[in-house]
This record gives structure tokens, C-alpha cells and sequence, in this order.
């Protein structure tokens, strides 16, 4: 009832970890996969190990987090042992990168497909680290060059992941169409001030919003989107439970992931929404979540 392929990619569930939420150690993908989790992504990897921005990283505000953590990561070279790890889970392991080249880019998918991920994930949209993420997110020429360079190499399916902060999301979405699927959205650039310190709370000064506070930006760019362009969508934003999710699928979203959620309700979140999911069904008249899928589109 709930299992959905993506671009061939079989998932028992279609409820995946985003990246960046305790995705860099395959211990902890591989037990969030066994609690629940049809996929996970990885953290996004770069070319060497990046330690991020200094403390505070993070900022908790009503409806969600503020987080400028500064894509720290382990580097591409020491991510294949955790990959490994998380695949003993015999679930999907999508492999997220960032880079600022379509070279770097192809450089790091061909090692995450050589360490056996079943599609690469492209960090188009970081909304607080220079010269990558957002900065090549926003330029459709390069989003354009990035895809097609990785879909003409590849054997993996390529997913493109999405900004909210640029100017036009379906110029872009456009430039990435040829992906096997656009994932929306990537976190809302927003800061928070300490009054009493009278400067901002993050050492990045600007971060990324996520949580509920985001999700009807999220639902917003997938409906836009799926109504204007029709691409496999992978929805992300502001997930909480069952409903939510439900509400992503009938703005166009195949499946979707969650990030903040996991950090307040833990690992079951995804056997809960799984639980939830299958209820409204049952009560609707569902039988098939495809059924779903833009069902909410006028
Ligand atoms: C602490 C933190 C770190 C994140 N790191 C990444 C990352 O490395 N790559 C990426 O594509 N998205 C990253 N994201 C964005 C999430 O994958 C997701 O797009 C966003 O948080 C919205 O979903 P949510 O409301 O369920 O958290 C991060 C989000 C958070 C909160």
C-alpha cells in the first residue's frame, strides 16, 4: 500500500531522511532506516572535510530552527565506510554532494556511485555557505550544465535538491528538468537577534528555517512546480506527521523527506507517519498512494 518507486529506486515507504539530520554516521542512518524510513540521504559531502561555522550553529525559535551550521562534513574520501554501514540496512542510501563546479560535481557523484549509493542527491541550495549551494542553485545556466554533465555520466538516477530563496523556483526547476526528480525545499534564508546581546543569535549572522514553520512555503513551490512542469517531486519542509506528509502528496510530491521532526520526536517519527498515512487511507478510499499525488491540484 505505501511502497513507491522513484526513477526505479524501490522504497517499502515513502518516507525518507533529509540531509543533514544525523546523516553522517552509518550507524545512525542504518538505525533510523531499521525504526522506519523507506531511504535516507546522506549529509552533503564535499571534496575535502569541512568543519563549519563556529557555535551557535543552531537557533530554536515557534515552529522550527534556525541553523547556519556551515556544511561540515566528513569529506568524500571518509564517507564510504558509513555509507557501507547504513547499506547493511538493505534500504536505499542516497548519497547528498555540494560542489561549485559541474567537474566537482561529477568528480563526487562517480565516487558516491562507486560506494554503491542508489542515486546521488545535488545540493543546489545551501542558503549560508559561499560559492556553493545556493550560489550555483540560482544561476539556471549552471544548474543546466551540473545536471546534464551527471546525467550523461552516471548510471545512478540524479536528484536535483531545490532553493526557495531565489528568484523564480520554476526558471530553476526548468534548468534542472532533465533530473530523475527535483527535490523542494531546501531551508528559508531567515536570522533570529539576541536583544539582550543586541547582535545575531547565529555566528553566521543569516541561516536556514526549517520545521512546521516552512511547510506551506514547501507545499507552495511543490504544487507550482508539479502544476507548471510535471517532474517527479521529492517534497521536504516543516513535517510532522501523517497528514502533513498526505498534504505534500496531493501538491505533487512522490515522496518526502524529514529533517527537524526527528530532532523532537526521535526515530519513530517514521513508523508513526507510515501508521497515520495508512489510517487516512483506509478511511478515503486510497489504495494506492500514487492515487494521492496531486489529487489536491486544481
Ligand atoms: C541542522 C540542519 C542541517 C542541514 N543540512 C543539510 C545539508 O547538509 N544538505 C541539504 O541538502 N539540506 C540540509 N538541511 C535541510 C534539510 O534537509 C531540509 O531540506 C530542511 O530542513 C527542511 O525540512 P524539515 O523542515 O523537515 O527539517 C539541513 C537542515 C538542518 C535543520
Amino acid at each position: 500500500m505505501l511502497s513507491v518507486s522513484l526513477a526505479g529506486i524501490k522504497l517499502e515507504n515513502p518516507l525518507m531522511l533529509a540531509s543533514g539530520i544525523l546523516d553522517q554516521n552509518g550507524y545512525t542512518m542504518k538505525r533510523i532506516l531499521e525504526k522506519g524510513a523507506g531511504a535516507a540521504v546522506t549529509k552533503s559531502i564535499g571534496k575535502e572535510p569541512r568543519s563549519g561555522y563556529v557555535p551557535p550553529i543552531v537557533s530554536v525559535i515557534e515552529g522550527g530552527l534556525i541553523n547556519a551550521v556551515g556544511l561540515s562534513n566528513p569529506g568524500i574520501r571518509n564517507i564510504s565506510g558509513e555509507i557501507k554501514i547504513a547499506k547493511e540496512s538493505n534500504k536505499p542510501v542516497i548519497g547528498s554532494i555540494f560542489g561549485a563546479t559541474p567537474d566537482e560535481f561529477l568528480s563526487l557523484a562517480a565516487s558516491m556511485q562507486d560506494f554503491g549509493v542508489d542515486a546521488v542527491e545535488l545540493n543546489l541550495s545551501c542558503p549560508h555557505v559561499k560559492g556553493v549551494g545556493t550560489e550555483v542553485g540560482s544561476d539556471p545556466s549552471l544548474v543546466k550544465e551540473i545536471v546534464k554533465t551527471l546525467k550523461g555520466s552516471l548510471r545512478i538516477p540524479v536528484f536535483s535538491k531545490l532553493s526557495p530563496n531565489v528568484n523564480s523556483v520554476l526558471e530553476i526547476a526548468n534548468a534542472a528538468i532533465d533530473s530523475d526528480g527535483l527535490v523542494l525545499i531546501n531551508t528559508v534564508k531567515g536570522m533570529a537577534i539576541d536583544v539582550y546581546a543586541r547582535r545575531p543569535v547565529l555566528s553566521n549572522g543569516f541561516g536556514g528555517l526549517s520545521g512546521p514553520a516552512i511547510r506551506p512555503v514547501g507545499i507552495r513551490y511543490v504544487y507550482e512546480v508539479k502544476k507548471e512542469l510535471d517532474p517527479l517531486i521529492i517534497g521536504v519542509g516543516g513535517i510532522e506527521n501523517g497528514i502533513h506528509a498526505i498534504e505534500y502528496f496531493m501538491a505533487g510530491a512522490s515522496a518526502v523527506q524529514i529533517g527537524t521532526a526527528l530532532m523532537k520526536y526521535g526515530c519513530q517519527i517514521f513508523s508513526n507517519i507510515s501508521r497515520e498515512i495508512g489510517e487516512f487511507m483506509k478511511a478515503e478510499g486510497f489504495q494506492e498512494l500514487d492515487q494521492m499525488v496531486g489529487a489536491g491540484i486544481l
